[in-house]
């Protein structure tokens, strides 16, 4: 029997407690504590949100961080120069480009994420972590899906032979979560806006992974009796944060859910500096 909500605040508690733990035994050990390096390019508040909790919870855990907010009319050499400086300095064990980036840049994302040392790329976006993934290498992999996966393996929920339904198709969680199901034995089929009948592969889900940013998308008459649903999708109604599902409405029928807020995002921060600290180990291993 497992438990029917997967409390992912709960959990990231626990593993940021553990990590603390360890952060703090390496730095008795070593004198040096990971160190974080955020790029922010322009001033988009949501963004900055996003950056102000990852950094709150690194110094939580003893972990330092710094920002290094550029202003939106640089140039993509300044940048590239920015990324390269980080690169070089041996202080810094982990790089996250925050995205997205400013309109003028975004063409150009991927260029400027290969640009950023394997190593220290902590979301695990650079093609060669990606390619990693691939081969079922989860050295480096973006926190989302991690946290995700880590969620359903604590509360034991089975994968294995279980049909997943993902709803999200993009680079830091449909894709990624395809090959870790898959890894897990789990049957995957990936939906996105251009579906045909979405009604109907969401209702042959057992574990059901929404990602979309559209509030009470999900609701009982959509899902099979018993499934398992990971909430993902952020929004803000009202000036609260909703979920892709309607929580209320389907809680009596699922087997078990993920709240939102309270379930992927505190697992996906907790993720982030999880993988900031392996990379602080790789480093001061070399
Ligand atoms: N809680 C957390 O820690 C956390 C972490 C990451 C993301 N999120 C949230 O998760 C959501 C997705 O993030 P993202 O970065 O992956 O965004 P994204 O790149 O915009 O991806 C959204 C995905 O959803 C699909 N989609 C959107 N509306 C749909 C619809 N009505 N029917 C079917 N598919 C639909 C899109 O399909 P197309 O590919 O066809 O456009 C796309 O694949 C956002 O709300 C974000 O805030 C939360």
């Amino acid at each position: 029997m497992i438990k029917k909500v997967l409390n992912g605040k709960e959990l990231a508690e626990r593993l940021n407690s553990e990590l603390k733990n360890k952060i703090n035994l390496d730095y008795q050990k070593t004198g040096i504590r990971p160190k974080l390096a955020a790029i922010l390019v322009g001033d988009d508040p949501a963004s900055k949100l996003y950056i102000n909790i990852k950094r709150k919870t690194c110094a939580r855990l003893g972990i330092d961080s710094i920002l290094i907010n550029l202003n939106k009319d640089i140039t993509n050499t300044e940048l590239f120069t920015k990324i390269n400086d980080l690169n070089s300095d041996t202080t810094v064990h982990g790089i996250i480009l925050q995205l997205p980036l400013p309109e003028k840049f975004k063409p150009f994302t991927l260029e400027f994420i290969e640009k950023i040392d394997p190593l220290k790329d902590v979301d695990g976006l650079h093609p060669i972590n990606k390619g990693k993934l691939f081969d079922y290498n989860e050295e480096i992999v973006p926190a989302t899906p991690k946290g995700i996966i880590t969620l359903l393996e604590y509360y034991n929920v089975e994968l294995k032979g279980k049909h997943v339904v993902i709803i999200n198709r993009s680079n830091l969680v449909g894709k990624p979560l395809i090959f870790m199901f898959l890894k897990r034995n789990a049957t995957v089929t990936i939906c996105h806006t251009s579906t045909s009948d979405l009604e109907s592969h969401i209702k042959k889900a057992d574990i059901l992974v929404v990602a979309i940013g559209q509030a009470d998308f999900i609701t009982k008459d959509k899902i099979k009796e018993g499934v398992v649903i990971i909430d993902v999708g952020t929004s803000r109604v009202n000036g609260k944060t909703r979920g892709d599902v309607k929580f209320e409405d389907v809680f009596d029928i699922v087997g078990a859910i993920s709240p939102n807020p309270g379930g992927v995002g505190p697992m996906t921060v907790s993720f982030l500096l999880q993988n900031t600290y392996n990379a602080y180990k790789r480093q001061i291993r070399e």
